[in-house]
């Protein structure tokens, strides 16, 4: 059963950019340890095996760096001041070693973070869209679908990028870096002492730079999220954009939100940017003291110019892991912010769920009871059902009748549990709908609504949406009877026709048809019926009323009513006016009253009274 189709909306709701600045900002108050720590254990552990291996090559590739540096005291020592030929070759080959090593082993590992990061995008999308298609309709209503995508997308690239850059570099880069700091200290630990009283003062800037890294980036995400929505709605709405003149608008609104994203993209870029020359400044004043002091050594204090070249090739050598780590903090605050993103997303529970011990509803008579219902949209205090009362009695056609926003949808909607009542209760067959489980509610009905939900398939998958075990035969014979087997046979492709994206290469009153077989087969006792209101010319007006009259035959059905023939024929008719029943009985009986349901009548049926009149 399709959840969205039950929120009527024809026309696509746009949102104004006020309602979207209105939207809270994301409050960063997990601190990113605890982040780290439970998407290590999420999200990470399974892979542990891995990553122990990967560790155990980066230390190869860190020992392999070190040494070739290493190398390079005997090489100038004994090889070119002492010109001893008997080293010549085997320092050569053990150089030409430790390079083939050093390659194998980083190739190994890039290998295995690749798998586990790639690996570890697949399993979270997976987990996001099994959490997110069990969430209730409420949170749909309340989150955008640009939002939402942007989740499986942005944010778990981010997470990706936490996750195996962030253990690269301290794996790989960090354990080169110690390396060949050891290499430093075993040439000349007075130089090394001295070189390394810099770096500290180096860090504590960085530090600061990931943390407004992380600010910027959690407004970006909330951007790209925007400007998703309203793609999609400027593309999907684009007849109504077309129609009212407002491209130039849209235009407006979308520049707005792109020159957002550009000034914070170039704020997060240029700060990431900012501490590469940090890096590179220390780096040369270290390189200026170790030269000069290190000469100063070779000259009057008896270091062999082998320790001294050995001990400036380390120190070169550190500038890309140091890079790097000084790249780590910003790379996890922005996976952080990801992850805090996703976790909110998969924390948030539904709130129409099974209540513990609910048991299954089976073989209902269909008898539906509304006992002084009260219900509010979002817990707010407008009260959309005022402790409504209504009875509708098994296997007959209860039709509901009323004004605009009266709130005939917002009962339709509380009968499968799309929302819960805020007060009084919905009862099937005499059992509250919250004691039952949703599967086996939803499983009783059937819904046809105003708006048809179509999706990207074949005409026969979308018949057989509800049913998939469903045969050809029982396929066909759905659609004979919702009278669209005519029509689907004459399709280029019959029943195997692509429908396009939300059915959009039919006619109105095909897809209502389509969306009548579907219920058809679905065969279901209570049969829920919100009927279009967009007029279709009389020929097929006349075969979607009757795939209706079919389709209503021997179930309980509440149809809200737009056709007078719905109204005429119904067993029982409620009047809705502001969330309250104004009037109950038949068409006859309401019309003999002359209240509310005559007035309605004249209003919106006499017109069509008139015209079926001969
Ligand atoms: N998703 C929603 N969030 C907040 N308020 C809503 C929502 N849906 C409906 N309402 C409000 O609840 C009231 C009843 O709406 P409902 O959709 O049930 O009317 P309706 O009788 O079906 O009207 P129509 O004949 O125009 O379809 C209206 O005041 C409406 O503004
Ligand atoms: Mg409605």
């Amino acid at each position: 059963m399709d959840s969205r189709g039950a929120c009527e909306h024809a026309e696509p709701v746009i949102p104004t950019a006020a309602a979207e600045k209105a939207k809270p900002k994301l409050v960063l108050d997990h601190s990113t340890w605890m982040l780290a720590r439970r998407l290590l254990k999420e999200s990470v552990r399974p892979y542990a095996r891995y990553l122990g291996m990967a560790v155990l090559l980066m230390t190869l590739v860190a020992g392999a760096t070190a040494l070739s540096t290493y190398l390079l005291r005997p090489i100038v020592d004994r090889v070119f001041v002492e010109h001893n030929a008997a080293l010549l070759w085997p320092v050569g080959l053990l150089v030409l070693v430790t390079f083939i090593v050093k390659g194998a082993a980083d190739f190994g590992q890039a290998a295995l973070m690749s798998f586990v990061g790639l690996r570890i995008v697949a399993n979270m999308q997976n987990r996001l869209f099994g959490h997110l298609i069990g969430m209730d309709v409420p949170f749909f209503q309340a989150t955008t679908t640009g939002r939402l995508l942007s989740r499986f997308t942005n944010d778990v690239q981010m997470l990706r990028g936490a996750v195996s850059d962030v253990l690269t570099s301290l794996g790989k880069e960090a354990l080169t870096l110690i390396a060949l700091i050891i290499n430093m200290f075993v040439q000349d630990w007075m130089l090394a002492s001295i070189s390394f009283f810099i770096f500290p003062a180096s860090v504590l800037p960085i530090l600061r730079l990931g943390r407004r890294m992380r600010r910027v980036t959690v407004n970006t995400q909330e951007h790209i999220g925007s400007m998703a929505t309203l793609l999609e709605q400027d593309f999907q709405g684009v007849r109504v954009v077309k129609a009212y003149g407002m491209e130039a608008y849209e235009q407006r609104r979308i520049a707005d939100l792109i020159e957002k994203i550009f000034k914070l993209t170039l704020k997060a870029q240029l700060t990431r940017a900012f501490s590469s020359p940090i890096m590179e400044t220390m780096g040369g004043f270290a390189i200026t003291v170790v030269v000069v002091y290190g000469g100063w050594r070779v000259i009057h204090n008896g270091m062999t110019p082998g320790a001294f070249f050995s001990f400036i090739a380390s120190l070169l050598v550190c500038y890309r892991p140091l890079k790097s780590l000084s790249n780590v903090n910003a790379t996890l605050q922005e996976g952080m912010a990801s992850a805090q993103r996703l976790y909110e997303v998969l924390d948030t529970a539904p709130t129409i769920v099974d209540r513990p011990g609910a048991h299954d509803l089976a073989g209902t008579s269909g008898q539906i009871h509304f006992e002084a219902v009260s219900f509010a949209y979002n817990g707010g205090n407008r009260q959309a059902l005022d402790r409504l009362s209504l009875d509708i009695p098994a296997g007959q056609t209860v039709a509901l009748v009323g004004p605009s926003g009266a709130g005939k949808t917002t009962i339709l909607n509380l009968i499968p549990r799309f929302y819960d009542v805020t007060e009084g209760s919905v009862r099937i067959d005499g059992r509250d709908v919250r004691d039952v489980t949703l599967a086996s509610l939803r499983r009783q009905m059937a819904l046809v609504s105003q708006e048809v939900v179509l999706f990207d398939d074949t005409v026969r998958a979308n018949i057989a949406y509800g049913r998939q075990g469903a045969s050809d035969a029982e396929i066909e014979s759905a659609a004979r009877h919702a009278a669209a087997h005519d029509f689907i046979a004459a399709l280029p492709q019959g029943y195997e026709t692509m429908v396009g994206e939300r059915g959009m290469s039919l006619s109105g009153g095909q897809r209502q048809r389509l969306a009548i077989a579907r219920a058809m087969l679905k065969n279901a006792p209570i049969l829920l019926l919100d009927e279009a209101t967009s007029s279709l010319d009389t020929d097929s007006e006349r075969q979607v009323q009757t795939a209706l009259e079919h389709l209503m035959r021997g179930r309980t059905t509440v149809v809200i009513a737009h056709r007078l023939s719905t109204v005429i024929n119904a067993d029982l008719i409620y009047v809705i006016d502001d969330g309250r029943v104004a009037e109950f009985g038949t068409h006859a009986a309401l019309l003999a009253n002359g209240q509310s349901y005559a007035r309605l009548y004249a209003l919106q049926f006499a017109e069509e009274a008139d015209a079926d009149a001969p």
